[in-house]
């Protein structure tokens, strides 16, 4: 076991895991943290996306002991922020999800999107998604619902 201490929601985490833990499994079993979805579990469908030290990430191939000292922000971290917000309502409006699974790494790589792209146009605002991968809508009311937002402007 190696000892971790990273802070995880604005929380400082101490805790002992085996070296080959990733922060997906970390954040799931052993902090409750059950928002972080993993579908493929290797890297490619964006389920587990969180925020590592600012930029997003797939907590699935990210090592926990490799976050040592890192800022992790898991969808819970963002109950109370206005943009995520915004997002959250744009989403039902634009009937941006049906079983949900993509959904909380879908909003986090929107929130993303958001905040550093205020021109995206929806050919930018595709490409940027393109390593979340949704089973259920066809994509057209993720990109409509971020879309709307960039609209809207910033916070
Ligand atoms: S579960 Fe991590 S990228 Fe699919
Ligand atoms: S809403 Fe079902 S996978 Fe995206």
């Amino acid at each position: 076991m190696t000892a971790l201490s990273l802070t995880v929601n604005d929380t400082r985490v101490a805790a002992e895991v085996a070296p080959r833990t990733s922060l997906a499994d970390f954040l799931r079993d052993r902090q409750l943290l059950t928002g972080t979805h993993l579908g493929c579990e290797h890297g490619v469908c964006g389920a587990c996306t969180v925020m590592i030290d600012g930029a997003p990430a797939r907590s699935c191939i990210a090592l926990a002991v490799t976050c040592e000292g890192a800022q992790v922000r898991t969808i819970e971290g963002f109950d109370d922020d206005a943009l995520m917000a915004r997002l959250r309502e744009a989403f039902g409006a634009e009937h941006a999800l049906q079983c949900g699974y993509c959904t909380p790494g879908m909003m986090i790589a929107a929130h993303d999107i958001v905040r550093r792209l205020a021109q995206a146009d929806e050919a930018r605002i595709r490409v940027e998604l393109s390593g979340n991968l949704c089973r259920c809508t066809g994509y057209a009311g993720i990109v409509h619902a971020i879309r709307r937002v960039i609209e809207d402007g910033a916070d």
